[in-house]
């Protein structure tokens, strides 16, 4: 579902973001928000504050790995490419590599437009030479990249264990769509966050600070603002904990007392105690990992991962 894909800013389309599909969570049996809905302008920038806590780990882990490991990493995924960057937000991820991986183009896709839009504009200052374009698009549904992003040599970015975001079938339809999309030269270059004790996982998603807390409540604003909902924030609770029979990390918010909430082609009774499924945010071991690329149509996997074995950065050749 292609929205806007540009060298110029431009809005995403409205599909992105659709109030069908939030009213339609929202009255299923259990109730819930798709975490896509977690990123409003305010959301990207408050998931940015995640990642600079001390309990949220993934961030700062994956940047270590590309750190210590980002020339043998850019020498599996050799130079110019053309860097299609998915999840984009600030850009500095890819921004980071860049000196390493000399990429052709560099294709920033986020479905938050004006978030990335104004991102790239930065980035272009500092790159004056480099072909960038950016998209804004659901890139978790179908979607097609535009004519102006070149089909030589295609690198899907994806960092930040948003794979994780996915359940593992939708995981597997979503990289069997990326490989469509790269050519048989093509390959990937992922995160992954990778199965650890459940401590850690409900400190990274539970911080002392609230800001997880204030990220999941604020797709509450934004479902107000997107389809005239009328639900009160101050009376919903952050859950966020690791099930370990699931394999991930859940995120809830949980009526704080009975109440009725409507919007547009809509309304529900909420009893005290009922909860929003807002999230899942599954771990793997790197076996796994390496199994969910392959049944998504990449092979050739290396992997690199820190002392500690939390994180695992995964390049992947497309599967001939
Ligand atoms: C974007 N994604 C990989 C994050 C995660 O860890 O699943 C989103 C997040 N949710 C709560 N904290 C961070």
């Amino acid at each position: 579902m292609l929205t806007s894909c540009t060298t110029e800013t431009r809005q995403a389309s409205p599909s992105a973001h659709d109030p069908a599909e939030l009213s339609a969570g929202l009255l299923a049996r259990e109730a819930s928000i798709s975490p896509k809905f977690l990123y409003d302008a305010l959301g990207s920038r408050l998931f940015e504050a995640i990642c600079e806590l001390p309990e949220y780990y993934p961030t700062r882990t994956e940047a270590a790995i590309f750190e210590r490991h980002g020339a043998d990493i850019a020498r599996a995924a050799g130079a110019g490419v053309t860097l299609i960057d998915l999840g984009a937000g600030n850009c500095a991820k890819a921004a980071a590599l860049f000196p390493l991986l000399r990429p052709r183009q560099y294709v920033a896709v986020d479905i938050s437009t004006e978030f990335v839009s104004d991102a790239l504009d930065r980035l272009r200052l500092r790159h004056p030479g480099l072909d960038m374009q950016a998209c804004g698009l659901d890139f978790s549904q179908r979607f097609d990249l535009p004519p102006g992003v070149r089909d030589e040599r295609r690198l899907f970015f994806y960092p930040g264990s948003s794979i994780g975001n996915f359940s593992p079938d939708e995981a597997v339809a979503f990289l069997r769509r990326l490989r469509g999309q790269c050519g048989d030269d093509g390959g990937l270059l992922i995160g992954i966050d990778l199965d650890k004790d459940k401590a850690v996982l409900d400190a990274a998603y539970d911080d002392e600070l609230g800001v997880t807390a204030a990220f999941n409540r604020n797709v509450l604003r934004h479902a107000n603002r997107l389809a005239g909902a009328d639900f009160d924030i101050r009376r919903w609770r952050h859950h966020g904990f690791f099930n370990p029979d699931e394999g991930r990390v859940e995120m809830h918010l949980e009526a704080e007392r009975d109440q009725i909430v409507r919007w547009r082609g809509g309304a529900r009774e909420f009893v005290r105690g009922e909860r929003i499924h807002t999230e899942n945010s599954y771990k793997y071991r790197p076996a796994d990992a390496i199994d969910l690329l392959e049944r998504g149509g990449f092979e050739a996997a290396r992997i690199w991962t820190d002392l500690r074995r939390w994180f695992a950065v995964i390049h992947a050749q497309a599967m001939h």
